[in-house]
């Protein structure tokens, strides 16, 4: 607890005040201390299912972004062994679709590439899965692309609490989970999703692409190209804050 009566937590060696409500990610990010995820997203209720964001409190290991902070916590995660639990969970996502980024127009643009980056991640490690799910061009303007889903659940929270449209889910469990759209045929063409939508513009991967976009931003000038995804994650909670105190 600070000196004026606020509740603090200790991530690492900093200690950072929370606000009752507050996850550790959300506390975390406030403070301006990235906490390593790819499934949360500012605005968006948790989901907790890439697992990126597991720090360690006490002799628990939590999801940070689905545990809310508790006056007092001592929490570990920037450690060389978190860190290289992540890699190995960067890695195993990265050979569960195809994650071929240099013939990948999201290239630079992706946050599974710029985790890869952020981890010191230089091979996959594991063998390659090679998948085959259903591609949906069906869309004028959108593309699904399901062998690059890393089932973040993202497209469906935004599809369903900010668009209000409810367009996708995720259906199956384990190998056999994959991303569905909620139209009777099963199609995106038949879906009311439009370019403009968050569930259109939030896939941290390439498998939803705008189509005729393609190099319009050329490499070399992308957003992780230009940035680290601490930085973009640290804006991204910003924007956040200002939206909800405008509100
Ligand atoms: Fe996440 Fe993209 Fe898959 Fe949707 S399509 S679940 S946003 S990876
Ligand atoms: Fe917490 Fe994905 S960001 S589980």
């Amino acid at each position: 607890m600070t000196d004026d009566g606020t509740n603090t937590i200790r991530i690492d060696e900093q200690e950072i005040p929370f606000t009752a409500g507050q996850t550790i990610m959300d506390a975390a990010l406030a403070a301006g201390i990235y906490i390593p995820h790819l499934c949360h997203y500012p605005g968006l209720s948790p989901s907790g299912n890439c697992r990126l964001c597991v720090v360690e409190t006490g002799n628990r290991s939590v999801a940070a972004c689905t545990t809310p902070a508790a006056a007092g916590q001592q929490i570990r995660s920037d450690t060389p062994e978190m860190n290289a639990a992540r890699k190995a969970i960067t890695q195993m996502l990265f050979v569960e679709g195809n994650h071929i980024c240099p013939s990948c127009e999201k290239t630079g643009n992706c946050k599974l590439q710029a985790m890869a980056y952020h981890l010191g991640m230089l091979d996959d490690h594991f063998p390659q899965f090679y998948q085959r799910r259903e591609i949906d061009a069906s869309h004028p303007e959108i593309l699904l692309d399901r062998c690059r889903c890393i089932l973040c659940d993202l497209c469906v929270r935004a599809s369903r609490d900010i668009d209000k449209k409810n367009v996708f889910a995720i259906a199956g469990r384990g190998t056999n989970a994959q991303l569905i759209v909620n139209t009777p045929s099963g199609k995106l063409a038949d879906a009311s999703i439009a370019v403009t939508d968050l569930a259109a513009n939030i896939c941290p991967v390439g498998a939803i692409l705008i189509k005729e976009q393609g190099y319009q931003v050329p490499i070399g000038k992308r957003i992780f190209d230009q940035s680290t995804i601490k930085e973009i994650a640290l804006q991204e909670h910003s924007a956040q804050q200002e939206t909800d105190r405008d509100s």
